[in-house]
This record gives C-alpha cells, structure tokens and sequence, in this order.
C-alpha cells in the first residue's frame, strides 16, 4: 500500500517533470511569472463541464448535480490549498478582479459616514492593486498612505506600523512580486494592522502553489490567487474573504459567489483552478520549491561565470520566489538583450509604451538607477523546466550579452 503510494507519487513527480505535449523546445520557456502553462491535468480536469456538465449549476434539476458538485470540489481543493475553509473562498474573473474586491469591497464596507477613510499600501505592488486604490482616492474620498521598500523591495512593518491612522480601514500588502520574487512579511504587517483594528488583503497571486501559503498562519482577512500563475487557464482566480469580514459587492446580480460575485459560475475553469490547486499542494509536498531553487540558482550561476562581474542580482537573496531571477547584466539594454536571444522567451524589467522603454517601478522603487533598471530581465522557471534548459538559456543569454 505505502509502496504503491509512494510510486504513484514518484511517478507523478516524472510525469509533470518530464513531458508537457504542447510546450515547444525553443523558445525556452522562461516566462512564469508572466503566465504558466495550463496543466494537461488541469485540462483533463475542466473537460466534463464543457461537455456533459454543461448545466447551470443553480438550476434546480438533475442536469445541475455535477456541475454544482464540481464547483463545491474545486472551492474545497482551492481551500485546502491555502488553509482556508471552502466556504471563506470567492471565485472571480482574474486576480485584478480579485484586487479590486478585496480592496474596493472592504473600504466602501467599512467606510463611516463623514469620515474619510485611509487605506495603507506600498509602493511595488501591481498595477491592480494601485489601480483598485487609486479609484478609492479619485472616486471615493478616501486618503492613502504609499509605504517604501527597501533596496531588496521589502516592506518595513514598522513602517506600516506608522502609516495606520484612526482612519484606517485597510492595508493591502502584496505577499510576492511579480518582477523580483520578493517575499513580504505579511505575518509581522498583519499583527501591526490588527493591533489597530485594520484589516489586511495580500495579493498572493505570485505565491500561492509556489510557497506554502495559510492564511491562518499570516494572519490576513483578505488574500488573492490567481489560475494562470499556477498551471491553470487565464481568466480565472479566487479571493479569500475571512468568515465575517463584510465586503461591498464589484458585481450585483444572481446572488452567486455568496452576493459577492454576481454571475453565472465558469464551471470549467473553476474546476481547472480547483484542479490546478490539488496538483500545487501535492507539488509542495514534494519539494518542488527545492527544485526551482536549484534551477534558479544553477542559472544565474552559470550566467555568472560566462559574465565575470557583469551579472547583479535583484531582490532579496532568500526571502524570494523560488523560479524568480531578476537580474540586470552591465553594459547591455534588456529589450535588446531578448531580442537578441530569440531561443529564451523572458521578460524586462522595463515597460514598453508605443515603441518607448521606461524604468521598472518597482525596480525605481527599490532604488535602483535606470540604466540599471533598462539593463534588466525577468527570468522565471516552472514545472516543466529542465537543467538542460536553465543551462542552455544561460549559454544564450551570455553569448547575447557578448556581442
Ligand atoms: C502580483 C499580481 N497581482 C495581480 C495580477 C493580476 O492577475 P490577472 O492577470 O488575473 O488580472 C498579477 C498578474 O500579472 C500579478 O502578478
């Protein structure tokens, strides 16, 4: 019994290692914290409910039994996944959806009347997060506090600590970046809220099914995951609302989602998600994050040597992502390092608008200068990528830089 187990479990391993039918040699797929690719098991997974499923699953009738079972087993996969319970978990759209509710949801909830309320973020988050505050500023009177990092993107909580008024009613704090792979520490910031009577949202979009993620153990009220950041399809996340924290709803409707999300449930992809997170925990059980730490560090150090004194790193050294390295390379430009590097599919640490390269905000916000900035790339292993991968990605990259 244990030993059919423990092969089954090996064999798992092999298989989600070794083979993905649909992800090609060259480019080397280096892009994760970008998208992943959706899991052949994911897909298998979603299949029944864009054929035999296909029902409403709130329609009273028999054809609406195995749509509404898969919706309920993905919320408890989901829950499981993060140390929640299923019904503390809200399917949406995307994870800016999923922001946005946490964040619009919570301050428009919990705003008194003639008191403006104050809401506590910091200054890498992603664009959602900004996104979702600034409305509050703009639209809603509310007054926000922008917290620092520091040169390896962390947030002080005494920081935090400080920025909280009697007006606070929110800190949103992101638990993972997108660009460094730098970790939070959410569990420190939620005590400090929470010694105020603040309520905390993380956005672990980056984290969750990367890390272990509990959302007892940090302590938040509020936390976001997203599908395409962990194998399943895009389009598809979920926000975690602690039993009790009362949100204004984004979307009224059907009363679906608990009246937190109207709309008639995307039972494929929830079911991929839910899917998606099943095959995560049993990932993390199996020490997948020493995995991709190994592969991260084989490539960076492989780049290393082909680029004597060339290569700097960014972030934190180990409060990081596991498949995170952002790193800038002396003396080139990102874009034209990739472009360059056809056989390596990565990112930049610039943004691009009509043809016009800025700096990284987040890379500025840590300090660095922006030819540093301008001279980064994001790269970021996953599930199906191999030693042989990182090395040759690595050969590339160093043969793109020395020309
Ligand atoms: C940290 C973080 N938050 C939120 C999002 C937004 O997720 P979505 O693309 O599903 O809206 C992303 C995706 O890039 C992300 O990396």
């Amino acid at each position: 019994m244990v030993a059919s187990a423990t092969g089954g479990r090996l064999r798992e391993r092999i298989d989600a290692v070794r083979s993905h039918p649909d992800l090609p040699a060259r480019p080397i797929y280096l892009d994760h914290n970008a998208t992943t690719p959706v899991d052949p098991r994911v897909v298998e997974a979603m299949l029944p409910a864009l054929r035999a499923d296909f029902a409403n699953p709130s329609s009273s009738h028999a054809l609406a039994t195995g749509p509404a079972r898969m919706v309920a087993t993905a919320r408890t996969q989901v829950a499981a996944l993060i140390g929640a319970d299923a019904d503390e978990v809200v399917f949406t759209g995307s994870g800016s959806e999923a922001d946005a509710l946490a964040i619009r949801g919570a301050v428009l909830a919990a705003a008194t009347p003639g008191v403006r309320p104050h809401v506590v973020t910091q200054a890498t988050e992603h664009p959602a997060v900004l996104a979702a505050v600034e409305e509050l500023r703009a639209v809603h009177d509310a007054t926000v506090s922008v917290v620092g990092v520091d040169g390896r993107g962390r947030v002080d909580p005494a920081q935090v600590a400080e920025a909280i008024t009697d007006a606070t009613v929110l800190v949103s704090v992101m638990h993972a970046n997108n660009e460094t792979g730098t970790l939070q520490p959410i569990a420190e910031i939620a005590q400090a809220a929470h010694d105020r009577g603040v309520l905390v949202h993380t956005d672990a979009a980056q984290s969750v099914g990367k890390v272990p993620v509990d959302v007892r153990e940090l302590g938040v009220d509020l936390l976001t995951l997203v599908g395409h950041k962990m194998y399943a399809p895009k389009g598809i996340a979920a926000l975690y609302v602690r039993r009790g924290v009362g949100l204004h709803p984004l979307i009224g409707g059907g009363g679906q989602e608990r009246g937190l999300r109207a709309g008639t449930e995307n039972v494929p992809y929830i079911a991929a998600l839910g899917a998606a997170a099943a095959i995560a925990a049993r990932a993390l059980a199996d020490d997948e994050p020493t995995r991709l730490t190994t592969l991260r560090d084989r490539l960076v150090e492989r780049l290393s040597a082909r680029l004597a004194g060339r290569v700097h790193l960014h972030g934190h050294p180990t409060e990081r992502l596991p498949g995170a390295a952002n790193l800038h390379i002396d003396d080139t430009i990102g874009h034209l390092l990739l472009d360059a590097t056809p056989d390596v599919a990565a990112s930049t640490g610039s943004a691009c608008h009509s043809g016009n390269h800025t700096p990284s905000p987040v890379l500025t916000a840590m300090g660095l200068d922006p030819s540093a900035a301008m001279a980064t790339v994001r790269l970021s292993v996953g599930r199906w990528t191999t030693k042989a991968d990182v090395d040759a990605a690595a050969d590339l990259l160093a043969a793109g830089a020395l020309t």
